[in-house]
């Protein structure tokens, strides 16, 4: 905001002149023209002091040859100042210091002093040289330049004239939008701020009585509520939350990032050599680098189903189970790492009570980075045990868990997971992005994984799980998870995401 002398001298040169535009303004008040702009619109703010009318115009401006012509006179003129009455030869022309100066203007120049008959061609002596026809040359192109700064409107130019300025690019017109300024109804050189609060004093001393108001701006913007927002990955979960609490699931603690390979692989009957155990898809740990108990005799059944099934109708995987394979720490690569703990301490609960387990957290992966892959991200997990549950059982309850989330389309595709049998990757179509997706994976339990924990023979587990992240990407149109979570997630997204406000 300008400050208020420029005001007061802006309304004292209105008070005296009744009226004027910001050029006049401008030139009066010796400032530029957005200073006074500025000035004009913060009078404004006081009611009724000015009436402003805006002004478009078409006005004449200089380019840089025009201001040069303006201050060190014409092209033609300045041209005429190498070449004398005997004749300058055309290449020594060209070479002067006062040619080159003229820069774009220069050829052009030759041709205009060649119009106003101040040179001539002389070709006599084969090559070409200019020889001088005048004494005097007034300069008019700067005359009427002059002309044109006084008065940039045109008006009291001949068209001719500003045709062929324009031509010679010595002028161009601009459209121009300036403001006229008069008095208003309440016009005062002396510019008062109202009172924007009506104070508790005021009132108390009765002063609100000869004070000015600042009008009430019922047009003006709220300041923005401060709040908090769920980041969208949160907001999803919690929707997820929301289904499982439905649909009667309790929800597993999630909290050990780490976990040993016992309980991560071991325990789901993943065998030691599965190549997801090796480096390249898991991070192993450091520091503390193993886990040393497990249940004594759960850990004994485990290995022999390993090695030989256990006696539970199946021949295991024929190798020898290495404890200090399972004794691994890693970070956990599935929340089914989670599921398996559960089930093995619910089987010690006697007798056997059906439950309905769900977990959404974290998990770890070493994945090549790219667009839709992160080393951690987000997995969601369904697990039911009951006595006889069958593969429609699983299928229906993926449509009922699906139909909530508002996917209906599911697709079915076997699949192979060590730790279940059967095991059904599941699709869907996407309208949005007009293919067949996958959104999860899900099975049965084997019973090498469920016998060694001590489930009774009949009860049958049934599970899926999926990433949070995918679903989220393609709900909201996120096309780089790198905008959904990580370092280069914008700060402020959370806040101005509309889909954390639904
Ligand atoms: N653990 C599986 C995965 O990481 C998902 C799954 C959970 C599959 C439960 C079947 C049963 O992809």
């Amino acid at each position: 905001m300008p400050g208020f002398g420029v005001c007061r001298q802006l309304l004292e040169y209105i008070e005296a002149k009744g009226a004027a535009d910001a050029q006049a303004l401008a030139k009066a008040l010796k400032c530029a023209p957005e200073v006074v702009v500025g000035a004009i619109k913060s009078i404004q703010t006081f009611e009724n002091v000015i009436n402003v009318a805006e002004v478009k115009q078409q006005l004449w401006q200089f380019t840089k040859d025009g201001q040069d012509a303006l201050q060190k006179g014409s092209p033609e003129v300045r041209l005429m100042s190498v070449i004398p009455a005997e004749g300058i030869a055309a290449s020594d022309l060209e070479a002067s210091p006062v040619y080159k100066g003229l820069g774009d203007a220069a050829k052009p120049s030759i041709g205009q002093a060649m119009k106003n008959k101040w040179i001539a061609i002389d070709k006599s002596s084969g090559a070409v040289a200019y020889v001088r026809k005048v004494t005097e040359v007034p300069d008019e192109t700067q005359k009427v330049l002059a002309q044109l700064q006084k008065d940039p409107s045109g008006k009291s130019t001949d068209d001719k004239v500003l045709k062929d300025l324009k031509k010679r690019k010595l002028v161009e017109q601009k459209s121009v939008t300036t403001y006229n300024v008069t008095k208003g109804s309440a016009f005062t050189t002396t510019l008062r701020k109202g009172e924007a609060d009506l104070t508790a004093d005021m009132l108390a001393d009765g002063s609100w009585k000869s004070k000015d108001f600042k009008p009430f701006n019922l047009a003006a913007d709220g300041v923005p509520v401060s709040r908090g927002t769920l980041h969208p990955l949160l907001k999803v979960r919690e929707e997820y939350r929301q289904i499982f609490l439905e649909m009667g699931f309790e929800e597993m603690p999630t909290s050990r990032f780490v976990e040993s390979s016992f309980w991560n692989f071991d325990a789901l009957f993943q065998p030691q050599q599965h190549p997801a155990r090796d480096a390249h898809d898991t991070f192993f740990m450091t520091a503390p680098e193993t886990s040393a108990s497990f249940p004594a005799d759960y850990e004994e059944r485990v290995k022999n189903t390993h090695e030989n099934g256990g006696g539970y109708e199946s021949i295991g995987y024929q190798y020898n189970w290495e404890r200090s394979e399972a004794e691994k720490n890693l970070l956990r690569t599935h929340t089914t790492a989670v599921s398996a703990r559960m089930l093995y301490k619910l089987a010690q609960q006697k007798p056997f009570k059906p439950v309905k387990y769900f977990s959404i957290d974290r998990v770890f992966r070493n994945e090549t980075l790219d667009a839709t892959h992160l080393a951690e991200f987000h997995q969601i997990e369904g697990v039911i045990a009951d006595y006889n549950l069958t593969l429609g059982d699983l299928m229906g309850t993926l449509h009922n868990f699906f139909t909530r989330l508002g996917i209906h389309d599911l697709r079915f595709k076997p699949a192979y997971n060590p730790y279940t049998e059967p095991s059904m990757e599941v699709f869907s179509y996407h309208a949005g992005l007009d293919k067949v997706v996958e959104i999860g994976n899900s099975g049965m339990f084997r019973p090498e994984m469920l016998r060694p924990m001590g489930l009774p023979e009949d009860v049958v587990v049934i599970a899926w799980g999926l990433s949070v992240e995918r679903p989220t990407m393609i709900k909201y149109g996120y096309s780089n998870i790198r905008d959904l979570i990580g370092p280069k997630v914008d700060l402020t997204a959370a806040q101005s995401a509309p889909l954390v406000r639904l």
